[in-house]
Formats: C-alpha cells, structure tokens, sequence
C-alpha cells in the first residue's frame, strides 16, 4: 500500500521546526517505516541547490526554477520510492513553500507556478498539509531572538505579511488537505494538537 506524504509549512518562524520530532515519533509508533526530509534539498543536489537558494541573490524566477529543480530530484530520488515502498514521508516545506514565497512574497507569476507543479508533480500532492500559522509580528520577533539569518530570514514584515496571504489563500484553495495552526500558542497546546491530527490518520 501506498505510504501517506505529509507536509509541513509555515513562515520563519512559524514553528514548525520545534514539532518535528514529535510528530516523526508519532508516526513511527504507528509502526510503518517513516523518511523525514525537507525543501529545498533532501537529496545531495538538492543540498547544494538550498545552499545558492538560500544565500545567494537571483532573480525570482531563477530562485523559482531552482526550487523546482531541487524539487524534481527530490520526488525522483526519495519521496516516489519511498512511497512507492509503502514508506510515510514527512517533508519540512515543500510546493506550498513555492506559492507562498516565490509567488506571494515575489510577485511571480500564479499560472507559471501552476504549470511546473503539474509537470514536475504530475500529479503528486500530499495527503496532509501541516500550516503553522502565527501573526508577522510574533514571527518577526522570533527570528529577531534566532541565529544568524538567511536570505529569506532577512526580508522585511512587508514581505512575510505576503508569506502569510500566501499560505492562508492555497489553505483556503485545498481545504481538505490543509490544516492551519494556529502557532501563537504554548509549545505543548500545539504539539498537543499535532499529535492528535497525526494520530487521527489511518
Ligand atoms: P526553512 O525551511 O525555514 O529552514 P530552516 O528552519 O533551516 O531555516 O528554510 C527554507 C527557506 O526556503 C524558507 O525561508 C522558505 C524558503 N523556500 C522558498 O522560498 N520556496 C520554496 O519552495 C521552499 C521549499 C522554501
């Protein structure tokens, strides 16, 4: 059978990265084989990939080719085998990350979006979508407080107040497969939360 592909997105800092031990170990006490991985990277020419996406300047449209060029190598090499094998895959950011940023953030164009996630997808969603979701200023603040920022780190409210648009409109548009939470809570009510949704799955 098919293993279930999760995602999980949210702006710097959002979160997400606070809760991704627990929900691996969640998973794995359901006793199926689980591939942690993230975007952009995940694979050896992925990783070099995230080292220029995330420290060099390039024209929006270069850094969204980029993403999904990572992305492409990234389905062929380790999420469709380990699916394929009955394997579940959590991914740290994935195509919502593309909308939300590239699109949302720098203006690219929606319908160019679209047309590399069909052709680099074909087809390929995930089945959850985890959207950590916090007001800009708590965000903000956060990684004000966090270590030495990278490039996207580094962008003005202006630009995460379009992050979070982003994330909130492609929640709005697949329903089913997102749930937004909310993040500006204690660490544990959210983990509690996550725990919950992750445990609900079949
Ligand atoms: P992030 O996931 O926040 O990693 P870390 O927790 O190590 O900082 O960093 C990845 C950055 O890449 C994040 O700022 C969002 C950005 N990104 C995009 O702009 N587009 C994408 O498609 C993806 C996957 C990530």
């Amino acid at each position: 059978m098919r293993g279930k592909f999760i995602t999980l997105e949210g702006m710097d800092g959002a979160g997400k990265s606070s809760h991704i031990a627990a929900i691996l170990e969640t998973l794995q006490e359901k006793g199926v084989e689980v591939v942690a991985t993230r975007e952009p990277g995940g694979t050896s020419l992925g990783e070099r990939l995230r080292e220029l996406l995330l420290h060099e300047a390039m024209h929006a449209e270069t850094e969204t080719l980029l993403m999904f060029a990572a992305r492409r190598e990234h389905i062929a090499q380790v999420i469709a085998p380990a699916l394929a094998r009955g394997a579940w895959v959590v991914s740290d950011r994935f195509t919502d990350a593309s909308f939300a940023y590239q699109c949302g953030g720098r203006g690219v164009d929606q319908s160019k979006m679209e047309q590399l996630e069909h052709w680099v997808q074909q087809g390929l969603q995930p089945d959850l979508t985890l959207l950590f979701d916090v007001p800009v200023e708590v965000s903000v603040a956060r990684l004000a407080a966090a270590r030495t920022p990278d490039k996207f780190e580094r962008e003005s409210a202006e630009f995460f107040h379009k992050i979070r648009e982003g994330y909130l409109s492609r929640a709005k548009a697949h329903p089913t497969r997102f749930r937004v939470i909310d993040g500006n809570r204690p660490l544990e009510t959210v983990r509690a939360e996550v725990i919950a949704i992750l445990q609900a799955l079949a």
